[in-house]
């Protein structure tokens, strides 16, 4: 197991979300957390003992934002969370440039990031968590190109992986994917929408997908997955409300 004081972790989408509870999960385990999003936030103070979290105010998919930071704070784990949120509308109720938003967003910022790892490179033993989401596994039909970015996402980080095996530098890559939950802006919009198209009511839509990741669970879950020996890690995992499950 890896201890996480002494160790600065960076978490891409904080503000609010998943990322924001992975970030106040990170900083209560004891890193030193640098949070990035485009609109200032604050934390609560994390508990006598633990760790702590700045704030850095970005757009992650500047070209020059991810060289930037990962040279102003040298972290040891970098999470990719942030994501934009899909207009939710049949395909062809969509224009190019509302089916391509995730591809713009979520791809860019995952491209630009795992680039500059790589050519920094980030030190020996760091760890890498992108989050890709449950749709790029079957699909998301009522929201445009973000499945298909989702699922480039997850490719791109195994190439990573690959790229970072060839040039012998030791860092873990990692996918995680986790599956639709109304307890998030970004999910909230999505789940009313598929209630709506199957003819379910909110609650019913959901009850059917049991416990639903609080952003709390997602914190829990990133927290025991960076502290995982390098060697226990799969390139991929599912993450739902009963936590991270291994892809194959
Ligand atoms: N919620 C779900 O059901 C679900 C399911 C599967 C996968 N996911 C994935 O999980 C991730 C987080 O989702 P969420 O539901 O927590 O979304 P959310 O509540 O909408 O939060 C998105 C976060 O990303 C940040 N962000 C977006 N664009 C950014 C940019 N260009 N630069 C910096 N930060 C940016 C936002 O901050 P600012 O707006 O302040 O910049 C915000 O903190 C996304 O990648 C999403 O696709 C979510």
């Amino acid at each position: 197991m890896i201890d996480l004081p002494g160790r600065t972790a960076l978490v891409v989408g904080a503000s609010r979300g998943l990322g924001h509870g992975i970030a106040t999960g990170l900083a209560e385990a004891g890193a030193s957390v640098v949070t990035v999003s485009r609109t200032p936030v604050e934390f609560a103070r994390p508990a006598a003992g633990a760790g702590t979290v700045r704030t850095e105010v970005a757009d992650a998919g500047d070209a020059a934002a991810a060289g930037l930071l990962l040279d102003r704070h040298e972290p040891d784990i970098v999470v990719l969370v942030a994501g934009a949120s899909p207009l939710m509308r049949p395909l062809q109720h969509h224009t190019w440039e509302t089916f391509s938003v995730n591809w713009e967003t979520d791809v860019r910022i995952a491209f630009h990031w795992l680039r500059e790892v790589l050519l920094k490179p980030l030190r020996p033993g760091s760890r890498v968590v992108v989050v890709s989401s449950g749709a790029a596994l079957a699909g998301s039909p009522l929201s445009g190109g973000y499945a298909g970015a989702k699922a480039t996402q997850r490719f791109i980080t195994a190439y990573a992986q690959d790229e970072a095996g060839r040039a012998g530098l030791d860092i873990t890559f990692t996918a995680v994917l986790p599956r639709i939950t109304p307890l998030t802006d970004l999910g909230r919009a999505a789940a009313q929408a598929y209630a709506a198209r199957s003819g379910q009511s909110e609650e019913e839509y959901l009850k059917q997908m049991g416990d639903p990741l609080t952003p709390d669970a997602a914190g829990t879950a990133l927290v025991d997955l960076v502290r995982r020996d390098a060697a226990q890690v799969a390139p991929a995992y599912l993450l739902t409300g009963a936590g991270l499950k291994k892809l194959p």
